[in-house]
C-alpha cells in the first residue's frame, strides 16, 4: 500500500462550545487524564519544539511532569542543544501527540528556568540510578562510544555508592508559562474541531473556533 492511500476516519468525538471550560488548563488536565486513564504509552510525553539563533527549530519528545495554572514543567540537561536555544530564545512550543485518541494539544509559550529548591525537589525523588545516568551524561554532546558513558555511569555509582548525589549544576527544569493553547479533536471526513484559546493582557484567556 502507498503511503498516500493510507487513511483512516476520526470519529471517537466531538468538541463544542459548551464543552470548554474557561481555563484551558482545566481542560487540558481533563485530556490529560482521558490519555492516562485510555492506557496509551507514556500519556505524558509532549515534543519541545524550540529555535536557534539562525531561527532553525527542533524538536524532541521529554516528560511533562507536572501542570498547574502556573505552567508545564519538565526536566532536562542544561547545557544540552534545547537549553542553549532556550539560553538565546525562550519562546518555546509543546505538543501532546494523542492520536491514539484522536486528539492533539499545542502549548505555545515562553519558558523560565525552576529554583534550585524546585530542581532538588524533583531530582532527589527520581531512583538514584536516574540520579546517577543524569549527572553522567552531558546531554547533546557527542561521545566516542557507549563503552565510555557506561564506564562514567559506573565509575560514579561506585563514589556515590553510600552518599547522596549532589543535584548535578548542569541539571534543572523549565517552567512553561502559556499564552496559547489550542485543542484538537478528529473529525469525520477531516473536519475536525479546534479551538484555540489565547491568554489576554488582563490574565483572561478566551477562545475561538479555528477551521480545520
Ligand atoms: C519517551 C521519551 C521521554 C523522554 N523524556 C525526556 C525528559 O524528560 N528529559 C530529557 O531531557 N530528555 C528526554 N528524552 C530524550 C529527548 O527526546 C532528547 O533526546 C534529549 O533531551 C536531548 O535533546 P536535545 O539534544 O535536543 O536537547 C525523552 C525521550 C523520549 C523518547
Amino acid at each position: 500500500m502507498s503511503l498516500s492511500d493510507m487513511r483512516r476516519q476520526y470519529s471517537m468525538g466531538k468538541l463544542s462550545e459548551t464543552s470548554l471550560t474557561d481555563n484551558p488548563i482545566a481542560m487540558f488536565k481533563t485530556w490529560l487524564q482521558d490519555a492516562i486513564e485510555a492506557n496509551i504509552p507514556d500519556p505524558t510525553a509532549m515534543t519541545v519544539a524550540t529555535v536557534d539563533e539562525q531561527g532553525q527549530p527542533s524538536q524532541r519528545i521529554v516528560l511533562l511532569k507536572d501542570v498547574s495554572d502556573k505552567g508545564f514543567l519538565f526536566y532536562t540537561n542544561l547545557g544540552s542543544r534545547k537549553a542553549k536555544e532556550l539560553a538565546g530564545n525562550h519562546r518555546i512550543s509543546l505538543h501532546f501527540p494523542w492520536f491514539f485518541m484522536e486528539r492533539q494539544v499545542r502549548v505555545c509559550g515562553i519558558a523560565e528556568k525552576l529554583s534550585a529548591a524546585e530542581n532538588a525537589k524533583y531530582f532527589f525523588s527520581r531512583p538514584k540510578d536516574s540520579q546517577l545516568a543524569a549527572f553522567a551524561s552531558r546531554q547533546s554532546q557527542p561521545i566516542a562510544t557507549r563503552e565510555l558513558l557506561m564506564t562514567q555511569f559506573h565509575q560514579l555509582k561506585a563514589k556515590f555508592a553510600n552518599k547522596e548525589l549532589p543535584v548535578p549544576d548542569f541539571w534543572g527544569g523549565y517552567r512553561v508559562v502559556p499564552h496559547q493553547i489550542e485543542f484538537w479533536q478528529g473529525g469525520e471526513d477531516r473536519l475536525h474541531d479546534r479551538f484555540e484559546f489565547n491568554l489576554d493582557t488582563d490574565g483572561n484567556w478566551s477562545s475561538q473556533r479555528l477551521m480545520p
